[in-house]
């Protein structure tokens, strides 16, 4: 499933996010920290994870989505990976066809994370750059993916992704993997429609018998299903 959450930042905060982003020595060549197959397609820069500066980003991307009232729903999260960020420009311009690692090592928690669903918010707006589409193929096909500053997209960690290349200007994001207590992206989203169903049933004709009834099932599927 590909979903948009919209307004994950305010304006302001994506600007008070520029900002501190805008120091030169943050950023380091991302293909150090890239896998063999991904390290001959990857030409982008990334934020150095060991300074101050990410630490509270990253803090903040993560509470700013988990604020959000559909990422909830939408990925059933068990644990998130510290979010990092990335940055394209003509110098950097691209990441090309790749599928991230199944599973990744925190250093900081020092836990593993199994990408079932991965995470990209936008922090540049989409006049600012040219090119830099996030382009997933997935069962549907391809979509191209280019989102106001503040905009985040959901889609499976096991999808084939790339970044086209960034031709003018500079195109910077936050991206990171969830470990949902879901792992099929199948299950997911069915709980995800019905969840957004019950919650339009309601809002239709408040709690009748038949959405209490509804809510029972979403519960015992998402029991029968999830890992905690
Ligand atoms: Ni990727």
């Amino acid at each position: 499933m590909l979903l948009q959450l919209p307004q994950i930042l305010s304006k302001e905060e994506v600007r008070a996010m520029r900002d501190q982003l805008a120091d030169p020595s943050l950023w380091i060549d991302g293909r150090t920290s890239a896998g063999p197959q991904a390290v001959a397609v990857k030409r982008n820069e990334q934020l150095s994870q060991d300074s101050p500066v990410a630490r509270a980003l990253q803090a903040q991307v993560l509470a700013a989505v988990q604020r959000h009232p559909l990422f909830f729903s939408a990925a059933l999260p068990r644990r998130c990976f510290n979010p990092l960020f990335n940055r394209y420009r003509p110098d950097f311009p691209a990441y090309g066809a790749h599928i991230d690692g199944a599973v990744m090592h925190s250093k900081r928690s020092q836990e593993w994370v199994r990408s079932d669903v991965s995470c990209t918010l936008f922090l540049s707006e989409p006049d600012e750059y040219e090119g830099g589409e996030l382009t997933i193929h997935d069962t549907y096909g391809t979509q191209r993916v280019k989102l106001p500053a503040g905009h985040a997209v959901l889609y499976p960690g096991s999808s084939l992704h790339e970044v086209t290349p960034v031709t003018r200007g500079t195109r910077i994001a936050s991206f990171f993997w969830i470990e949902s207590m879901v792992r099929s992206d199948e299950q997911r989203r069915l709980l995800y429609d019905l969840d957004m169903n019950l919650l339009a049933l309601r809002q239709r004709h408040g709690e009748t018998a038949e959405t209490t009834a509804l809510t029972g099932t979403y519960h015992n599927l998402l029991r029968m299903w999830a890992s905690t």
